[in-house]
């Protein structure tokens, strides 16, 4: 069904703020600066793009005439016409996240932690799943600080990975308490270097363990909720420019090797999972960031005080990425706004792997 005319959609925006017309259900909890904290089922999300559209898309015209007979509005002006910088809920809706629930493992430190940031402030309720037992400094001033003022919240609990019976357990309490499971972020991650003809054997049964298991079983309990609580929903495994290019002068085989494990996984997942919620999907996707300064790569700095000025020399930028540099493209991907992709390594170096 084609959708009304823009014009029409900003007068209906703005009776609906005015609440002097016809009215968009839903459209109270946005107009205050700050958003109440809902609770809906996975099926009863509010403000889903499809659900607005057809809230709008149900008046009987699409032309401006029309609307302004049945509203009694005036048609707007160009200024009434542009975005309200106080209402930044209404811009990007699809990126909103809402009443959604996500885990993120891995997100005691580094780059978990910070894209955990990233979806609680589009309004997420974050789970942190990580095997240390505490998370970051960091961890707790976001809690404090970014949970209240953005609807969403931040939550920590000790778990490895790779232990199966223990991360299914916990996602299950997750999903469990919220009803419905939206998403994942799949971080936690190690690394070594080592050269390849000193590898011990059973060091490279702890890293795939960890950086493919882990990653694995972390997917695959989250999906089972997913389905159970009937949430299509999306999926974000941390993979690795490292999955597509052995890094110059970085002996690290095994690593490598486990993110191009991640790399496929990703693939054969979303082939999966492409209509397993009553149709609709659960997508999976994987972020491949180039060499980002975190507590993992400041302790290859340490090892090897040449290692930085080789890295930056390596990719186009010259230059080492931050966590946050990141954030956009995790809310990209976890959000609406990526729904029609899914089986994609998402490269994000600094254009490392392009030349
Ligand atoms: N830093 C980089 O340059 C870079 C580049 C590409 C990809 N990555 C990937 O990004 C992810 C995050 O890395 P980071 O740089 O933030 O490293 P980090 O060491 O700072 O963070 C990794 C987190 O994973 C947790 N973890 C490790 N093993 C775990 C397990 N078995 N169970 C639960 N948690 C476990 C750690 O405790 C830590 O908090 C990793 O998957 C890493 O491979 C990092």
């Amino acid at each position: 069904m084609p959708l009304i005319s823009s014009q029409f959609q900003a007068i209906v925006f703005r009776n609906c703020l005015t609440r002097a017309g016809p009215r968009v259900r839903s459209c109270n909890n946005y107009s205050g600066g700050l958003r109440p904290l809902v609770w809906l089922h996975c099926r009863d999300r509010p403000f889903s793009s499809s659900r607005y559209s057809a809230a709008v898309s149900s008046e009987p015209s699409t032309t401006q005439k029309d609307a302004v007979k049945q509203t009694g509005a005036e048609i707007p002006s160009v200024k009434e016409k542009l975005p309200n910088p106080e209402r930044t809920p209404f811009r990007f809706r699809e990126f909103d996240l809402e009443g959604k629930v996500f885990v993120v493992t891995g997100g005691a430190r580094g780059l978990g932690l910070v894209l955990a940031e990233a979806l609680i402030e589009a309004g997420g309720q974050v789970y942190c799943l990580d095997r240390l037992p505490e998370p970051d400094q960091e961890f707790y001033t976001v809690q404090e600080r970014l949970g209240p003022k953005y609807g969403g919240s931040l939550k920590y609990d000790r778990v490895d990975v790779s232990e199966a019976a223990n991360l299914d357990r916990i996602i299950g309490d997750i999903a469990t308490a919220h009803g419905r499971l939206d998403g994942l972020i799949a971080a936690a991650g190690v690394q070594n270097v080592t050269p390849a003809l000193e590898y011990p054997p059973e060091k490279i049964d702890e890293m795939m363990g960890i950086n493919y298991k882990g990653v694995y079983l972390s997917a695959v309990s989250c999906a089972r909720q997913m389905i159970k609580h009937k949430c299509s929903g999306s999926i974000l495994l941390v993979g690795s420019m490292s999955g597509m290019v052995a890094n110059k002068g970085f002996t690290s085989s095994v690593y490598n090797s486990s993110k191009a494990a991640v790399c496929q996984l990703t693939r054969s997942l979303a082939m999966e999972w492409g209509k397993i919620v009553d149709g609709k999907p659960i997508r999976v996707n994987a972020l491949c960031p180039g060499n980002i300064m975190t507590p993992m790569v400041r302790k290859n700095f340490e090892d090897d005080p040449e290692l930085r000025a080789l890295w930056e020399k390596e990719n186009m930028l010259g230059r080492i990425s931050e966590p946050a540099e990141y954030r956009g493209a995790a809310l990209f991907c976890l959000s609406d706004a990526s729904s029609f992709m899914t089986g994609t390594n998402l490269v994000i170096d600094g254009g490392y792997t392009a030349w």
